[in-house]
């Protein structure tokens, strides 16, 4: 052992060991977190917490990737005794939502709300193309392009959905020609802009023409007929392109869902505390059932927004299992922020760090809102993982300890007396002491974790848990 040393002692440090972490108020506004490789058991543990929910009678939204999720949360419900709150959220089923007007019509909705509102869908729509969408030029004309064609319809019908605002933009002209020609006269557009401009005559006639409707109106007409039937075919059809990028995927499968009426009462599903699995799979519809998905959560998130949480006593939930997929990152981290107040708690689940940030598009960027997402979690389940950078990421939050390290030191020279054993043997005359710190899990450890095998972490405490159940 010359001149070595030893490791004598491995004491966990007076450990930030956690206790039960309640399933209160507190606890599910700041939002709960589950990572972990496939097969590790996030979902089943998501599971039994959604059974729980239900059983104190939460309302809640769940955002569906896979086919398996509306049946799996149908039996939870029934097992939970309350199959009669279980309402699915289907393409052709009853609760619909008239989008375009919604957004137009519901309090402290407008033309403007509802355009942010695509625009931030769009995200989700170009984000599977590979492009963030975010040159200011296209950008900016589709914001004009979606703004434009949400208001034609209602500035000629007084009301209008996702189909007309598609329509009036598909079939606007193309070129200045175009807006003397017959077929341009009997499109679409041109009808509804005929339609606009009969009634602002009725309106000025009879004296009631409202100024914002005025300013609305010729904002449309510029539009349509100045700039962007002069912007060339290139920058029409680019338009046009991130349009029906959008909305295009929507009219087909969900025409119903969006462009009918609007049946789905977010203030009665809270009262009665519905379980609302959004059923349009993302492995069946692909990038419509993504933006599917993100636009009914969005929807809850907004009506959360702006109820009165004042007088409420249970929080809305969101469940988003595999919740890379419908993210909107400056929405949701800007929801999660303020959703303490608004009494909204956000239970997700994502593999891992790097999940994500490819899934919100693989940039510098995306890395920056995986590590804001994560973080905006207090609670976090980490379950098993092959991920280095998670695994990190959840090693460094458990944080460190302190090791003793002793190390003896042999004289190597003869003693010039001998007065005790020591000296006899020639071994240790001295001792040194020194610390280190070493993560109380390392990443790699997680590697090692069985199925329902996981850390659970709040508030910079924490527990090892075996959840792992005998079958
Ligand atoms: N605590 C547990 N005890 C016993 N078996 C479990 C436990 N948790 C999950 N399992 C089983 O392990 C399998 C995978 O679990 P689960 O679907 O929850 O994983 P996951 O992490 O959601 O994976 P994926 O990312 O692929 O969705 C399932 O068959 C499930 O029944
Ligand atoms: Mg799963």
């Amino acid at each position: 052992m010359r001149g070595s040393t030893a490791m004598l002692t491995r004491r966990r440090a007076p450990g930030p060991s956690i206790g039960p972490v309640p399933l209160d108020t507190d606890a599910l506004t700041r939002h709960l977190l589950f990572t972990g490789g496939t097969g590790s058991g996030k979902s089943h543990t998501m599971y039994r917490i959604i059974e729980a929910l239900i059983r104190l009678g939460c309302c809640i939204i769940v955002a569906c990737a896979k086919f398996t999720e509306a049946a799996q949360i149908r039996r939870i419900c029934e097992r939970a005794g309350a199959l009669d709150r279980y309402h699915p959220i289907t393409p052709d089923g009853p609760l619909r939502v008239n989008l375009a007007d919604y957004l137009m019509t519901m309090p402290g909705g407008s033309t403007a709300q509802a355009t942010r509102f695509l625009m931030r869908l769009n995200e989700i729509s170009v984000r599977q193309d590979g492009s963030r969408g975010d040159e200011a030029y296209w950008a900016n004309l589709f914001e004009q392009g979606t703004n434009c064609s949400l208001d034609l319809p209602r500035l000629a019908y007084g009301t209008g959905t996702l189909k007309d605002a598609y329509d009036a933009l598909a079939t606007s002209p193309a070129s200045r020609e175009e807006i003397n020609s017959d077929a341009y006269k009997a499109s679409k557009c041109g009808q509804m802009l005929e339609a606009a401009s009969r009634l602002r005559k009725r309106e000025f006639d009879a004296g009631t023409r409202d100024p914002r409707t005025e300013r609305r109106y010729e904002r449309v007409v510029d539009f349509f007929l100045r700039e962007l039937a002069t912007v060339g075919s290139k920058g029409r059809g680019a338009v046009l392109s991130m349009n029906s990028g959008l909305t295009g995927r929507l009219l087909v499968d969900f025409h119903d869902l969006f462009c009918t009426e609007t049946t789905l009462d977010f203030a009665r599903a809270e009262r009665e505390g519905w379980v609302m699995p959004i059923d349009a799979p993302v492995l069946t519809h692909d990038v419509a059932g993504k933006v599917v998905n993100a636009a009914f959560i969005m929807l809850f998130q907004m009506y959360a927004l702006r109820r009165d949480a004042s007088t409420v006593s249970r929080p809305l939930i969101i469940c988003r299992d595999e919740a890379a997929q419908f993210l909107i990152p400056d929405w949701d981290w800007n929801v999660a922020t303020v959703a303490r107040s608004h009494m909204l708690s956000h239970i997700d689940a994502v593999q891992g760090l790097e999940v994500l940030e490819s899934a919100l598009g693989g940039d510098m960027k995306a890395e920056r809102e995986a590590q804001a997402f994560a973080s905006q979690h207090r609670t976090l389940i980490a379950f098993g993982n092959n991920e280095p950078k998670t695994n990190e990421y959840v090693s460094k939050l458990i944080g460190m300890e302190r090791d003793f390290m002793m190390s003896a030191q042999p004289r190597p020279e003869q003693p010039k007396e001998i007065s005790s054993l020591d000296d006899v043997l020639g071994c240790a005359q001295g001792y040194g002491y020194s610390e280190q710190y070493q993560p109380i899990i390392r990443p790699e450890e997680f590697a090692r974790f069985d199925v329902g095998q996981c850390v659970l972490m709040s508030g910079g405490r924490y527990r090892f848990l075996d959840l792992k159940e005998k079958r």
